[in-house]
């Protein structure tokens, strides 16, 4: 593996970033956050048991490893708090090694109740987890950030008057019910001790681990499809899930990235509204969802299911400069007869497909490339040679060791 390695989503997130981030953080030291809220849903699967991580880094089920949330996330104490307190509850450490960047902006109880109230007119079909409000309020340059905790006498009046904007928004435009401002304060000093255990100077940490020469792994969160500026706006997340995202997400310099490591399901799917060129509606789709257990991490919701396409991947990974690929999920597929990937859009803009055969057989416990059957195999260099860049991993299992490394 690469000295520092930007791991990200192609698509409409749930990718299979948590199990491949977790699998690589084997060789690594380091695994920061850099975007994003708890409306991400990381899956890691060890040992039989299914962990779901919102906002800690997918290598923190490994004890030597550091974990950083970088500023350019959007944090619920809350949700945050929770987290933590289930994986310390299963024996996981976080003293000495979990880092939170000061500058993170908060996100409150009222950010949560006005992305709720909202989305029911709007209809992207959010998380409903306030990180869009939160957003608004950090480039409006009037958010709350980790390192206010450090003196909330302070906070205070800041605090107020924020409170009283949201609250002003939420009965005045949604004709809905105001959030008290001292459950907002409660929550602040509730999880004030999250500012004592980890607030950190994280761009400083960051350079000096550089320095070091340590192996650091930035995982993406959402996919790069939900980018608030490359993605299928307005039905996107509101931050940069792409490569951009992760030099202001974090205060680190584009010559310190090695190797961008772009996944991509062997299919594709999305939760929520919004465009979704090749979305089937047909008995393909049920069986996709099916086998593929396709229900959204965070919120539950059945993720809407489709083929593979490739020339919106070739845009996004220009944008991302992807250095190598990664295709999960490919055991999904083991049991259909034909499998489709859209290589163009015809004058309608609906896909032209090219049809591969199916390989009819299991493929979850093959470890090496050359063993899978021939169709996969074919299917895989289809992808490389269309996109012009090496899968370098297969998945082909949610667990660990159900990993392929092609080279
Ligand atoms: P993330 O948000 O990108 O981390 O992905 P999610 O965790 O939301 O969704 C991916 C789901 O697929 C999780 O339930 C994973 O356990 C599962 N998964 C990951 N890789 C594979 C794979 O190669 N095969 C199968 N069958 N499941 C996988
Ligand atoms: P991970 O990291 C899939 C989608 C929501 C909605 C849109 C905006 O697990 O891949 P938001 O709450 O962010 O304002 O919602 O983005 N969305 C995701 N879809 N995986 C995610 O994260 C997502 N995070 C947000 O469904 O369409
Ligand atoms: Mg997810």
């Amino acid at each position: 593996m690469a000295q520092n390695t930007l791991i990200l989503g192609l698509q409409w997130g749930d990718e299979g970033k948590g199990k491949i981030v977790d699998a690589l953080a084997e060789n690594s030291e380091v695994v920061c956050r850099f975007q994003g809220g708890h409306n991400a849903g990381h899956t890691i699967k060890v040992d039989g048991e299914e962990k779901v991580l919102h906002l800690v880094p997918s290598g923190i089920l490994h004890p030597s490893i550091d974990c950083v949330l970088g500023n350019g996330l959007v944090l619920s104490l809350r949700a945050l708090s929770e987290e933590i307190l289930e994986l310390e509850k299963s024996g996981i450490n976080f003293k000495d090694r979990f880092y939170i960047s000061n500058d993170c902006c908060l996100i409150l109880p009222t950010h949560i109740q006005i992305d709720k109230v909202r989305d029911k007119s709007e209809g992207i079909g959010t998380t409903g987890k306030g990180v869009g409000p939160a957003y608004e309020d950090k480039v409006a340059r009037r958010a709350i950030r980790f390192g206010d905790l450090k003196d909330l006498s302070f906070l205070k009046p800041k605090l107020k008057i924020l409170v009283e904007y949201h609250n002003k928004i939420l009965m005045h435009l949604y004709d809905s019910d105001p959030v008290p401002f001292k459950d907002v304060e409660e929550e602040l000093v509730e999880h004030q001790k999250l500012y004592d255990k980890f607030h950190t100077p994280t761009q400083e940490l960051l350079s000096e681990w550089v320095q070091d020469n340590k192996k650091i792994i930035f995982e993406g969160a959402q996919g790069s499809m939900l980018d608030i500026d490359h993605g299928t706006y307005p039905y996107v997340t509101s931050s940069s899930t792409t490569a951009g995202g992760l030099l202001t997400g974090l205060g680190i310099g584009p010559k310190y990235i090695d190797s961008i490591l772009g996944i991509t399901k062997a299919y594709t799917t999305r939760v929520g509204e919004g465009p979704f060129p090749t979305e089937l509606f047909d008995e393909n789709a049920k069986q996709l969802a099916k086998i593929g257990h396709e229900f959204g991490a965070t919120t539950g919701r059945p993720r809407r299911c489709g083929w593979l396409d490739l020339k919106a991947l070739e845009k996004i990974m220009f944008v991302n400069s992807v250095t190598s690929l990664c295709v999960t999920k490919l055991d999904v597929l083991d049991r259909f007869k034909e499998i489709k990937i859209c290589i163009d859009y015809d004058e309608n803009q609906d896909p032209i497909y090219k049809t591969f055969i199916g390989w009819k057989t299991q493929i979850s416990n093959i470890k090496t490339f050359t063993d899978l059957p021939k169709e996969a195999q074919e299917y895989i260099l289809f992808i490389e040679t269309y996109l012009r860049c090496p899968v370098d991993i297969i998945s082909v299992g949610p667990s660990r060791d159900q990993t392929i490394y092609k080279s």
